[in-house]
Parts: structure tokens; sequence; C-alpha cells
């Protein structure tokens, strides 16, 4: 086969502020949800918290020569909000932008282009004090941030994100409390989505009026597969459907909510949601997706809010988050965002697996072979879209480093970067350097296969 890959596609790899910088006070900053989070009893692994994390907020100089060894072409980072606005609006720290315009001059010396999202998470604990997403306000409040990341440092980013992962924030968050700030209830998750995507379109307004760039924002994509071919599975895929992928994408590139979800929450729906829905259309530059797995689905009346479950897929490889290794729904998912949403320049901005590795390298090494299959496999799926002719701009690996995820803590290695926790140490794993070639060549040829 040719050669799938545009010449200007965007090779990166990807982080988020709280899960690699460390440092989470320093300078003027304000804590965020997950500083609380982390720092109660029993809400992450291991007690562990973004206090240190990969102490990028220090090292970012040598994580940048680490890009440049890998040949990246462009890095994709969030920004802490509560950096840049310790009470989350109102006085603005000079100090905590400054790390940033300091990470995005280094980016542009080494050649990398800064892919920048706006929020990945880590609301400034001050606004959880008066609602947080709950707040209507809200919507006007990440308006008021996004404005002042803009002023400071448009002319050198060349993608900003506004969200990631609304889906994540309100079902980990709001639903199933796993995530920060750990809340359980249906009420709670279906107003703090819609206040996301009000959220996302007044920055993407505020941007209107001063950016220069591109702008769009990143949502997480699962395929949903029916078990069986009963009707009630196929129902059951179908709402899983409606509530993970098209519960934020109808919204803002249709302008409607999926009509399931008024059935999925019940009481906690709505109508106002519905009558807002067309004012979140706002016309974006470019769609991000995070592909990490599928899933297999189905009725199971009891599991709530869905009266829908996982069926394992015993046979398949599963990564150690126990995500099923699913490549052919990267495909799958580029294809249907086409197809459903039309023509909007698409990005895999997060992909990759967590697999077991050694706390410290071995003879100085980490050899990674079952990650180099999954990135190996994933990106033979992203050159599958764009030979049927789907308009995907750029890949990102989740993650560069190893780093703090969530509440499972360090205990998950994502990184294409081995990092000891003991010492902070970086080492490139075998798949940093299978990725490095990858991008030359297009496969990879110490690990090609005719898979
Ligand atoms: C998130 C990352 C996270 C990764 C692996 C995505 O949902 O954006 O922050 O580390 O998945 O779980």
């Amino acid at each position: 086969m040719t050669n799938p890959f545009p010449s200007r596609f965007l090779w990166g790899a990807a982080t988020a502020a709280y899960q690699v910088e460390g440092s989470p006070l320093a300078d003027g900053a304000g804590p965020s949800i997950w500083h609380r989070f982390s720092h109660t009893p029993g809400r992450v692994a291991n007690g562990d918290t973004g206090d240190v994390a990969c102490d990028h907020y220090h090292r970012f100089r040598e994580d940048v020569a680490l890009m440049r060894e890998l040949g990246l072409g462009a890095y994709r980072f969030s920004i802490a909000w509560g950096r840049v606005l310790p009470e989350g609006t109102g006085r603005v720290n000079e100090r905590g932008l400054d790390f940033y315009r300091r990470l995005v001059d280094a980016l542009r010396e080494a050649g990398i282009a800064p892919v920048a999202t706006l929020y990945h998470w880590d609301l400034p604990a001050a606004l959880d004090d008066r609602g947080g997403w709950l707040n209507r306000d809200a919507a006007d409040w990440f308006a008021e941030y996004a404005a002042v990341c803009y002023r400071a440092l448009d002319d050198r980013i060349e993608l900003w994100a506004t969200l990631n992962e609304p889906w994540v924030v309100t079902d980990g968050g709001y639903l199933t409390g796993v995530l920060a700030p750990g809340h359980r209830s249906a009420f709670e998750a279906a107003r703090a989505g819609h206040n996301l995507l009000r959220a996302h379109a007044a920055a993407v307004e505020a941007y209107r009026a001063e950016g220069r760039g591109r702008i769009g924002v990143v949502v997480n994509i699962e395929p949903k597969h029916p078990a069986s071919d009963r009707p009630e599975d196929r129902a059951a895929a179908a709402r899983a459907d409606a509530y993970l992928n098209r519960h934020y994408l109808d919204p803002l590139l249709l302008g409607r909510y999926p009509e399931e979800l008024a059935g999925i929450y019940g009481e906690a729906w709505s109508e106002v949601f519905d009558r807002e829905a067309a004012a979140v259309r706002v016309p974006i530059d470019w769609l991000g997706l995070n592909y990490y797995t599928r899933n297999v689905v189905r009725h199971q009346p009891d599991v709530w809010p869905l009266a829908a479950a996982r069926v394992r897929q015993s046979r398949s490889i599963h990564t150690e988050t126990d995500w099923e290794v699913y490549p052919a729904g990267l495909e799958e998912a580029l294809r249907w965002i086409a197809g459903r949403y039309g023509s909007v320049p698409l990005y895999v901005t997060e992909n990759g697996a967590a697999f077991y590795d050694p706390p410290s390298p071995i003879d100085g090494r980490i050899d990674d072979p079952l990650r180099i299959a999954y990135l190996r496999d994933h990106l033979r799926a992203v050159g599958r879209a764009l030979a049927a002719g789907v308009d995907v701009r750029g890949y990102f690996v989740w993650s560069l480093l190893d780093n703090l995820e969530w509440s499972h803590g360090f205990s998950k290695r994502f990184g294409i970067v081995h990092v000891d926790f003991a010492t902070l140490a970086r080492t490139i794993k075998a798949s940093g350097h299978f990725y490095a070639g990858f991008k030359t060549n297009h496969e990879g040829p110490a690990y090609a296969s005719n898979a």
C-alpha cells in the first residue's frame, strides 16, 4: 500500500497539566479540584497525588529535548486554569502564565508545534466552591479564563482545544464519582454536561473575537457493539452509543441532543437542555478524537442509568486498565464521525495503552512490545481511514510520559517515555523508538508484520 499519511500530517504526543506538571501550588497558583481530590484519603490509589508527578513544571526543557529526540512535530499539553486565575476568575497570575510562555517558546525553538487544551479536568477549587460546572455562570468563567490564555499565547499556539472529554468529566466526576469532584448524581451529571457545552461555545466565541489560529474540542469515542442480534442488546448498544458518543458530538455539530438521553437520564433531564442545544453549535476549526477501546454491550436492567453492561471479550488482549485492544475501532470511529458529522478536520488527539513496565529500566532499557504492537496496529487503522478519504490531520500518542493516571495514581503507565518515580529519570521506551521510526518510514521496519 502506498503511504497514506500526508506530508503535513502532525505527529505528536500528549499530556495533561495535573498528570505531569507537579508543583500544583507553585508561583501563586490556586488549588484545583484534583488537588483536593487526591489529598482526600481513599480517592486515588496508593494515596498518590500530583504534588510532584513528573516534575514537568521544572523539567520541561529536558522533556522538550526528549520530544526532539523522538522527532515529534507537535506536543499537546493542557493549561492549568488555577495557575492562570488562582480564584478561577478575576485576578490574573502572571507567574503562572509565564510557565506556559516558557514552555511554548521552548517548543517553538525546537520546531515543535504547541497544541493547548484549556480544560483537562482541573477546575479551580474556588469555582467548585461556587458550584463548579453545576453553576450556569461556569460558561462565563471559562470564557474569561480562555480569553486570558488567548491574549498571552495565541501567537505561538498551533491548535487550541476548549475541553478534553466532557463525557468523562460528567460521567466520572458527577455520575460515578471516581474522578474529581467525586459526586454521584444523574441530576448533576446532566446539568454539568450541558454547562460544559455552553462553556465550550462561550470560549469559541471569545476566540473569534480575538484569536488568529484554529480552535476545536476533544471528545472520547468508543464504538458500542451489541453482544448479540437480540433487539434488547441492540437497543442497549444504541443507548450506550447515545450516552457516550453522541451526547456531546450531536449538540456540538448538529445542534441537538440525541433523543435517547431523556430516557436515560429520566427525571434528571431538563427540557431546557434541548431548547438550548442549538446555541452550543458554534463553528469549530477541528475536532479531536481520543480513542482507546470499544465496548461490546448487552441489555442489563439493573445497571444504572443505562440498563446496559459491558461484555468482556475473553479472547482479546486487554491492557492494564482492562480495556480491550481493538484497533479496528479507531478506523470505525474516524469513518463514523466523517460520515455522520461531515467534513470537519480530525485529529486523533489521544491513543495509547497502559501495559506493565518495571519501575526502573533494566540494563538502561524499557522493552514494551505490547505497546509497540498497540501503536503499530492503531496507526495502521489511521492509515486505512486516510486511504478511505477521511480528513485526518494528525495523531498524538497518549502519553509522552508515564504519569498520574487519575484515580489509578502512578500504577498505570501509558508513556512512550518511562519515568522512574523514585528518581524522576526519563528513559525513552522501545515504543518511543518505534514511534520515532514509524513517523519517518510509516511502518517501523523492526516490528513490521503482515498482520
Ligand atoms: C484522558 C487522559 C487519560 C487517558 C487514559 C483519557 O481519558 O484524557 O487524561 O490519562 O484517557 O486513561
